[in-house]
Order: C-alpha cells, then structure tokens, then sequence
C-alpha cells in the first residue's frame, strides 16, 4: 500500500483501537441532562470524515456524489442537491422559482404566497426577502399543521405559491394540496426539514410538491453538523436550482471538472462575445450554498442508521403518548396526533395546555429544565408576533387563534433515537409532578 490508501488504512486501525471512547454514551435521567433534540454519531461517522480529510478535497466532491445519489432513493424523488442548511435548502428551493427560465410561471414581487405563521422563520422568509407577501393560515393545535380546507380556502388570483413545513414531523395532506395546484398554476414546496421519513398514504413526504427541502443541523433526523438537500420532482428545475446553488452559472460542471459540455469556448450567449469561457457564463442572480465533503461523509455514515432513527421516533411517541395518557394528563394538555391517513416521522412531543394560560406553562417548562429535561417551544410561535415581521406586509386568512394558542400554551419535549423508554418514563413523571405544583 502506498500514498493515501496506506494513510487510510493506518486512520482505520488507529479508530478501531479508540472505538469505545467514541461509542454513543447512553443518558442517565436526572444526573445528564435529556436534550429535546440530539444527535446519535459514532465510529462509523468519524471513520468517513477521516476518510473524507485523507482525501484532501475540502469542498463538495466524491461523498457529496455519492449522498446526492443515495439519498432520493430513499425518498423517492428525481434529484437532491446538498446545500449547507435546511435555511439555505428553503432559499434555494424558492429562488429556483424566481427563475426567467419559469417563462409565466416564474414567481414575481407582485405574487402572494400562502404558508403558516407557526413554525419556522425560514420557512417563510425567502419569499418574503424576495417581496413577495404572506397569506398566513392557521393550524390544528393536536396536528400542529394548516388543513388542507383552510389553506384552500385562502387561495386567491395572486397565490402563485404555498411553502409550508410538515409540522414536527407530522405530516399536512400535500397530497391533497398538490391536485388543487396544478389546477391553478401554483407551486408548492414541501419543507421537510422535520418530517424526514413521513409519509402521506404510504408515500414519502417531499415526493408531492415540486421541490422540497431537508435539513441535516443536529437536531434533525440525520445530522451532518451543518447540511440541508433540495428534492426536486421537476426536470428543468433540477437544472435551475443547481445554477443557483453554484453562483448562478450557467455551467454545471461540478468542482474539479471543466468541459463537461464539450463546448467550452464555443457558446454564445445574449451580448456575451461568442466563444466566452461557459463557467463564466451567469444565467441567475445565484449563491455558492455548496457544503463540503466531510459533512457529506458524515451524511453517509447516518444514512444507512435512518431506517433506525424514524422507527425508534416512532417507538418514543407512541411510549410517551401512552405514559402520558396512563397519568391521566389529557385533563390538562392537549396531546399531538397523527394528520388522519399519515405515518409522522415525529421530531418532538408537542403538548398544549388547556386554557390555563402562558404561566401554566413556563411553571411546567420551569420544572422540567430544574429536572434536567430539554423543551423547546414551538419555534417562532406566531411569526407575525416576531420584531423581524415588524413593518412587512402581510394577510392572515380568517384568525391566527391556535397559533397564538401554541404561542402562549405549547412546549415540546424530545423523542430522538438518543432517548429510551427509561427516559420517556421520567419526562412523563416529571411533567405529571410539575401540574400538581
Ligand atoms: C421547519 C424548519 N425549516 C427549516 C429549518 C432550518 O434548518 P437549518 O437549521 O438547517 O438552517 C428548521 C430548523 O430547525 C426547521 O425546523
């Protein structure tokens, strides 16, 4: 062995010998603190980062391939491009609709949109960055998500877009969704950064709207530290966003390759003078959003545990909905469940309190934290309440009742693969202990 491979090798051994050191440690309840979220990763990511840092590369390369091969597979979708978050998956998806190339179908300033205020600021800011204004529905406090009455109901001549995410994992109807849009010329995009593995009458989320977006921070499904994807159902925009992804070129040779096309020096475009140099040549107003190949040898390493990780999700929801009920905490919360005729892929345990108003719950959150325990809210609760959304334009479509209700009431705790049963029992104690105080 010589050069690399024999340096590969010597990194190999030298992980086997340190393999227990890196071994996921399992939680004690009470002593470690349980996160809401977290991250399983082990030997098999770091042997492929180390893989991916003997290589050399650094930017997106032989991993970010083999990921953005592998991975709509799993889904079911035509094509993933890796970009360096599920932010940048949501701006990258919504700007591949801004495309001139969209012909009558490129969204403009003038357009509206129609997505969620409860939820995730990133889900809604692009478009919003773009000048376009939101027409927010409200959604289901036990679902989380918009139905598919409400947001049809809210479509008007201008809604030239619906971008909302599935909501902690649980699933809205895109299905449903996706009939009535191509009816009436209007583009969804699925955000699926926290539904990773849900499925909507057995098909995956992500499958439905032209584009969907993933997100790989932590706390999410699989994690590449940093990382998001854009799915993309839709041939010609497969090509459109990676010019967006990669500066807006119109080249798409990827890093280290030139003359893919064979005719290098020989395009001529608009006033451009004939012959100049294609990985010059700029047909969008892009972005670099590319990440790199160690985070995608992590992704790869976590890729083949996702089967693991959604099931074992699955399992913790299902304990904890049943602990719950068995302490009789339904009198005081209202518990999530599933969008009727969907499997959730569920990325947190939302509870709502009945009435009891916001003091209820920051005397639970309170006393689970003092326990060690991790909550979350529901994001950015109603967005529109947020200093950011101050002075933009934008519609609510009939109230905003449940998410102000979410806002005020809800908190959520965790159901990641890091988390068994003996945890889910002490949150369930915990909680119950915290209502009586
Ligand atoms: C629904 C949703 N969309 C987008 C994002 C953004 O993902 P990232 O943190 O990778 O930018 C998040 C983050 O948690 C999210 O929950």
């Amino acid at each position: 062995m010589v050069g690399t491979e024999a340096l590969r090798a010597d990194l190999k051994q030298v992980l086997a010998r340190h393999k227990n050191a890196i071994e996921p440690k399992a939680l004690i309840p009470g002593v470690d603190y349980l996160p809401a979220s977290g991250k399983v990763v082990g030997p098999e990511e770091l042997e492929l980062l180390l893989m991916a840092s003997a290589d050399l590369w650094l930017t997106a390369g032989r991993f970010s391939d083999e990921f953005e091969e592998k991975f709509p597979r799993f889904w079911g979708s035509r094509k993933c491009l890796l970009v360096n978050s599920g932010s940048s998956a949501n701006l990258l998806a919504f700007s591949a609709l801004t495309s001139p190339t969209l012909k009558d179908r490129m969204l403009k300033r003038e357009d509206e949109f129609i997505t969620t205020a409860c939820g995730f600021p990133t889900t809604v800011a692009p478009a919003v960055q773009y000048g376009m204004k939101p027409i927010f529905v409200d959604v289901d406090v036990a679902t989380h998500n918009a139905s598919v009455d409400d947001i049809i109901a809210a479509i008007s001549p201008k809604t030239k877009l619906i971008m909302i995410a599935h909501a902690l994992g649980n699933p809205y109807r895109a299905d449903k969704l996706v009939k009535i849009c191509e009816e009436k010329n209007i583009w969804l995009i699925e955000d699926c950064c926290d539904a990773l593995g849900a499925t909507i009458e057995g098909k995956h989320v992500g499958t439905f709207g032209a584009l969907s977006t993933c997100s790989f921070y932590p706390a999410h499904h699989i994690t590449m530290g940093e990382g998001g994807a854009v799915l993309i159902n839709n041939a010609l925009l497969g090509k459109v966003a990676t010019s967006f992804r990669d500066w807006g070129r119109d080249c798409w040779c990827p890093p280290g390759q030139s003359n893919t096309c064979g005719i290098r020096f020989e395009w001529k475009m608009g006033e451009l003078p004939k012959g100049y140099d294609h990985k010059y040549i700029y047909s969008h107003l892009g972005y670099n959003l590319k990440l790199t190949d160690f985070q995608a040898a992590v992704g790869l390493a976590q890729l083949e545990r996702l089967p693991g990780f959604i099931e074992a999700r699955r399992n913790n929801f299902t304990f904890l909905k049943t602990e719950l009920i068995k302490l009789g905490l339904e009198e005081h919360f209202t518990l999530p469940k599933a969008t009727e005729g969907t499997n959730p892929s569920w990325f947190g345990f939302f509870l709502c309190g009945k009435g009891q108003g916001s003091e209820f719950r920051n005397k639970i959150v309170t006393y689970l934290e003092e326990n060690k325990i991790g909550t979350r809210l529901l994001f950015g609760g109603n967005l529109t309440k947020q200093p950011a959304f101050k002075g933009i334009p934008y519609s609510i479509h009939s109230t905003l009742k449940n998410t102000d209700k979410i806002m005020e009431e809800g908190f959520w705790v965790g159901v990641w693969p890091g988390l068994s049963e003996e945890h889910l029992s002490y949150i369930a104690k915990k909680i119950n202990e915290a209502v009586k105080l």
